[in-house]
């Protein structure tokens, strides 16, 4: 089945960077988000996204313009009933993504079209059975920045036909020139498993006073090659999101090493989100 017209449930830093690619790799993309003041969030973030593209000679542009061309933007999810795959990139919420799943479900018409999550630490399955075409669903996991990064997990649950696994695998490869692996349907699949614990012990190394930020930060950069720190890359990524995976995780696995230090917590509950909302774990407001 060829993909075309792909959907996009979520404008946000992932929804945004996923619809990036898909509008760069000639599909007809169709952003839904919320309000009209979010889509003029969605448009300004895929704009300066592109924009930067264009200025750092990632994109001609001839496919700076194509691409900007092949995007739409709504706040109704009746509008993505011709898609012929739809990524939903909204917040780690189980029910938010149930209700979602369910309503596209009823409003997408073609008979195979494949839903996709970008969820970073949701089961599947979890996800699938809020629609009567579980065969349908898998998840497509990109990382941040999604332009840039060129890993995609791709997870089929233990519902996901073969031909969805194949479909999914070969877009995100010879469309979206993604590298693609797939990942075991287990709370973090291969990679937040791996690394979702790492970010939280840097936490709770912060947290627990026994070194500064930019020691843990500069640690793992000048000592192991990383090109961010666990803590810059925590406020990169949200710390709500590493909160809602570190949660998650637990909830699956049980272990300690994954719950939430309360340092995060805390910041959290405070709106200190990272560089979205100017101030996470370090000052982003000058
Ligand atoms: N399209 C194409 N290329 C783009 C682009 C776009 N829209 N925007 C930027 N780029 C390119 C730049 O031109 C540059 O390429 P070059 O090296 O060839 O010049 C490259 O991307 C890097 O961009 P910048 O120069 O703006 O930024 P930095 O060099 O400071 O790198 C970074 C920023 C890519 C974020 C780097 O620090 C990095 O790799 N950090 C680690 C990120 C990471 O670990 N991400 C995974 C997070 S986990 C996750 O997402 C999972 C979730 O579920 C939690």
């Amino acid at each position: 089945m060829a993909i075309e017209t792909v959907g996009l449930v979520g404008g946000g830093q992932m929804g945004a960077g996923i619809a990036e690619l898909a509008a760069k790799a000639g599909c007809k993309v169709i952003v839904r988000e919320i309000s009209a003041e979010a889509v003029e969030g969605a448009q300004k973030r895929l704009e300066g996204s592109f924009g930067k593209a264009l200025s750092r000679e990632k994109i001609d542009q001839a496919g700076h313009d194509a691409a900007l061309a092949n995007l739409n933007y709504t706040t109704d999810l009746a509008d993505l009933a011709d898609c012929d795959l739809v990524v939903e990139a909204v917040v780690e919420s189980p029910e938010l993504k149930h209700e979602i799943f369910k309503a596209l479900d009823e409003i997408c018409t073609k008979p195979d079209v494949i839903f996709a999550s970008n969820t970073s630490s949701i089961p599947i399955a979890s996800i699938a059975v809020s629609t009567t075409r579980p065969e349908n669903v898998v998840g497509l996991h990109f990382f941040n920045p999604a332009p840039v990064m060129k890993l995609v997990e791709v997870i089929p649950s233990i519902l996901t036909s073969d031909s969805v696994v194949d479909t999914v695998r070969t877009f995100a490869a010879d469309r979206l020139g993604k590298e693609p692996v797939i990942a075991p349907d287990r709370s973090g699949f291969i990679v937040n498993y791996l690394l979702v614990p790492y970010l939280v012990q840097a936490i709770r190394l912060l947290g627990d006073g026994h070194a500064t930020k930019e020691d843990i930060d500069n640690g793992m950069m000048m000592g192991c090659g990383h090109p961010m720190g666990p803590l810059a890359l925590s406020d990169m990524i949200g710390l709500d999101t590493i909160h809602h995976v570190a949660v998650a995780m637990f909830e699956e696995y049980k272990e300690q090493i994954y719950a939430p230090p309360p340092l995060l917590s805390r910041m959290v509950e405070g709106g200190l989100l990272g560089r979205k909302t100017g101030r996470g774990i370090y000052d982003y407001s000058s």
